[in-house]
């Protein structure tokens, strides 16, 4: 009885890594979901807003302070003039910031182009969509792109180019001469720029993050979806946003409102509070991620992973040749049952499984200690590599 849209997906792996996980009773790796708190001002307001009785229907393209509070902090950050009145809608996290947005804008017969290792979303999202996906490889170590490769991609049918910079999985930033070539082939075929920035403040070693709308010629023809989720460590709370020209952005909130009406209320209240943070809250956030990415960037290593450094996002893709002569999925289900850490393999990210087959994904937004006791329990792997097991 189930569609051939519903059939042609699997289940999400990282989902389903996380009730591994529990099962085992292992160190939760694989989901990107911090297991620290949030900042106890946007918790306050947050329960200040349910006692102040704001628990009904926010209007549902977003309530005003928080979309003000949106187009105050992309003004500051990064520049740009937003309109909270046009061109913002606020959605259930940056999940439905980006199915919504490809509800309003694909086209029967309309293909989408997208990076890989992607983050797994999108795959379901362009086949609920109804979109073709067009996938152009990003290559290690430093996860670029070929320009030609791109180009091939892009024809008359394509009606978008997905972005996700800081990226999931591999942590590269984007810079701005890459986003110049995907710019210049938007524009030459008339499509948009779908870019997912929701880890924009979560950068390491100096590297800048650059928003494909700032690009000339890209305000127009950009849809920016950003979120609460991991600059704020409250990826339960479900609130996004999709930043638009007027005319996308009408298309997104009728999609928007018939599909979930609208995000929690209160929590936008909070989600105001927390967009009008000091820079010293990012800069900070930033500074612990780096921390934590040291740490257990120097484990892996240690324990015979090869991995290149992520520049930004909170995830490491490791090359484990070195460690197994199986695949990712069996390496995967004998970290969680035998070593005690689930991570996520990395198929999960390509198209074509086998291509992922060598690599499994760490994320690292963890408390040290969690980081200090994987980093422990990755040791158990030199003995297993010793004995030629695994
Ligand atoms: C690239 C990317 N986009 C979106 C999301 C989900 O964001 P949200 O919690 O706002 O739906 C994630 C979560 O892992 C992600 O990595």
């Amino acid at each position: 009885m189930l569609s051939r849209k519903a059939q042609s997906f699997t289940e999400s792996v990282i989902r389903e890594m996380t009730r591994l996980a529990k099962v085992h009773r292992a160190i939760n790796l694989a989901q990107g979901m911090p297991d620290f708190p949030a900042p106890p001002e946007i918790k306050d307001v947050a329960c200040e807003a349910i006692m102040n009785d704001i628990n009904q229907y926010a209007i549902t393209w977003g309530a005003k302070r928080f979309r003000d509070a949106i187009a105050a902090k992309t003004r500051a950050h990064l520049g740009i003039e937003v309109d909270p009145e046009r061109e913002i809608t606020v959605t259930c996290g940056a999940t439905e910031a980006m199915i919504a947005s490809l509800l309003a804008v694909i086209d029967p017969g309309d293909e989408v182009v997208i990076f890989e290792p992607f983050y797994e979303n999108y795959g379901p999202d362009t086949i609920l969509s109804g979109a073709t996906p067009r996938y152009v490889q990003l290559r290690p170590p430093d996860w670029s792109f070929d320009p030609a490769d791109l180009a091939a991609a892009f024809n008359e049918r394509t009606k978008a180019v997905i972005i996700n910079t800081p990226n999931n999985p591999t942590g590269k930033i984007f810079s701005r001469e890459e986003l110049r070539v995907i710019a210049d082939l938007c524009t030459r075929w008339n499509a948009l720029a779908i870019t997912d920035e929701i880890y924009e403040h979560i950068l390491y070693d100096g590297y800048r993050h650059c928003a494909m709308a700032t690009l000339d010629g890209m305000r127009e023809r950009t849809i920016t979806i950003n979120g609460l989720s991991k600059t704020y460590s409250v990826t339960g709370w479900r609130v996004g946003y999709a930043i638009a020209p007027p005319e996308l952005t009408e298309g997104i909130r009728k999609v928007h409102d018939f599909l979930t009406v609208g995000a929690a209320a209160p929590l936008q209240e909070a989600g105001a509070r927390a967009l009008a943070l000091p820079g010293s809250y990012y800069s900070d956030l930033a500074r612990a991620y780096q921390e934590r990415r040291d740490l257990l960037l120097g484990g892996l290593r240690a324990a015979g992973f090869e991995c290149s450094i992520p520049r930004g996002a909170y995830y490491i893709m490791a090359e484990t040749s070195g460690l197994t002569a199986g695949n990712d999925i069996e390496f995967t289900h004998f970290l969680v049952k035998d070593v005690g850490i689930a991570v996520v393999p990395g198929s999960s990210f390509f198209h074509e499984p086998s291509a992922g087959s060598r690599y499994i994904r760490f994320c690292f937004c963890k408390q040290e200690k969690t980081l200090r006791s994987a980093v422990e329990r990755l040791q158990k792997l030199s003995s297993i590599r010793a004995a030629g097991r695994g």
